[in-house]
């Protein structure tokens, strides 16, 4: 039985940049030489990453930015807690540019340190056991400050196993934030069981203790944030079964960031690098159906056409906060620094700054 091709997904965001505007590009690139690097995350539109001098993963980003030495500016091309991220492992005298401000992360608003503040307070009057505070990367720098402060750590996609294997050195309970199902996800696959989780709600009053009975605190393992991403929570449990249906042999690969149903129902669970390099790896003629954003998946079934690679969902799920960093944007950007102007830069005050780092060396020392 020969098997009907895989859809390719629509484009969004990769339309070839101007001439105008590439000479805009490379023009001011040339001026400023050596005195900017720019970074760029895999999710980010054809069209800007581009010009990207390196690309990876938060934890590869991350890592890269604490490398950097020489520059004067760094060009963060993702949202803004990478360029947050980036300016606390970035030497002092480095600017780190975001190059729209809009570019935010609707994950990483779904905590506040008020809201931490307070959930950490029940927790702890809850149980004398210790807990220890683990946050995703997608947060801002205050709640990497708490952890840091809290004996905690920051994690990734690619990292939160060895994190919370780590975590459960350092005490008997998790608190995990602002991603349940990464936590959710990370959690199970090391062996501990649904109901030795629990997820604290912040939009439940203070005495309704995150919609959950106090006691609970003390029984359960792992209390999970009421957060998620916009973009994977898209994906349902009924795509898998769809895809399977329509392309028979084809392997599911999936992003830890989806709820928990999609990933049991996954072939394979991994970070952003896990999937570049799983694909990469893979035979021609492998088909897979990819559930995490738009155009990275795009980009892998353009970078590989021996394989036949389409989206999980039936439908563009695209970061919308990662999309508004534009070419243009990042002309203007460029251009305002050849003209010894800098705007939209990112600065980290420096208490947060010392204890955030404390978290960030972490989760930098748990790479894998
Ligand atoms: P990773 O880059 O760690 O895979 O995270 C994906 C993501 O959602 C970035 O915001
Ligand atoms: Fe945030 Fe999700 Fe966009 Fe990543 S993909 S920046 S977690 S909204």
């Amino acid at each position: 039985m020969s098997l009907a091709p895989l859809p390719v997904s629509p484009l969004i965001g990769n339309d070839p940049v101007s001439p105008e505007l590439r000479e805009r590009l490379s023009a001011a690139r040339k001026a400023l030489g050596s005195r900017v690097l720019i970074l760029g995350h895999h999710y980010q539109r054809d069209d800007v990453i581009d010009f990207a001098d390196v690309r990876g993963d938060s934890l590869d980003l991350a890592m890269r930015a604490s490398k950097t030495s020489g520059v004067e500016y760094v060009i963060f091309c993702g949202v803004h807690f990478m360029a947050e991220t980036a300016d606390i492992l970035t030497p002092p005298d480095v600017q780190v540019i975001l190059p729209d401000m809009r570019a935010g992360c609707s994950m990483a608003d779904m905590a506040d340190i008020d809201q931490v503040e307070e959930a950490w307070e029940v927790l702890t009057k809850a149980t004398s056991k210790r807990y220890i505070p683990i946050t995703y990367i997608n947060s801002t720098a205050a709640l990497k400050a708490f952890c840091g402060r809290h004996g905690g750590a920051v994690c990734t996609s690619s990292n939160a196993r060895k994190v919370v294997e780590w975590a459960f050195t350092q005490g008997e309970k998790l608190l995990f934030f602002p991603d349940q199902h990464l936590g959710r996800n990370t959690c199970h696959a090391l062996g501990i069981g649904l109901d030795d989780m629990l997820v604290y709600d912040p939009h439940n009053p203070h005495e309704r203790a995150g919609g959950n009975d106090p006691k609970l605190y003390d029984q359960k393992k792992v209390v999970l944030w009421r957060g998620h991403c916009s973009v994977h929570q898209n994906f349902s449990p009924s795509h898998p079964d769809v895809l399977r249906s329509r392309y028979p042999g084809v392997k599911i690969l999936v992003h830890p960031e989806c709820q928990f149903e999609v990933v049991q129902k996954a072939d394979l669970v991994g970070s952003t690098r896990f999937i570049i390099d799983t694909v990469k790896a893979a035979p021609a003629g492998t088909r897979w159906a990819i559930g995490t954003e738009h155009h990275l998946v795009n980009r892998l079934a353009q970078e590989h056409p021996e394989q036949m690679i389409t989206t999980l969902a039936p439908f563009a799920c695209q970061c919308s906060t990662m999309f508004r960093i534009s070419p243009e944007a990042l002309a203007d950007r460029l251009e305002e620094l050849v003209q010894g102007k800098a705007s939209n830069v990112i600065r980290v005050d420096d208490e947060t700054r010392r204890w955030a780092t404390i978290a960030l060396e972490r989760m930098l020392d748990m790479r894998d």
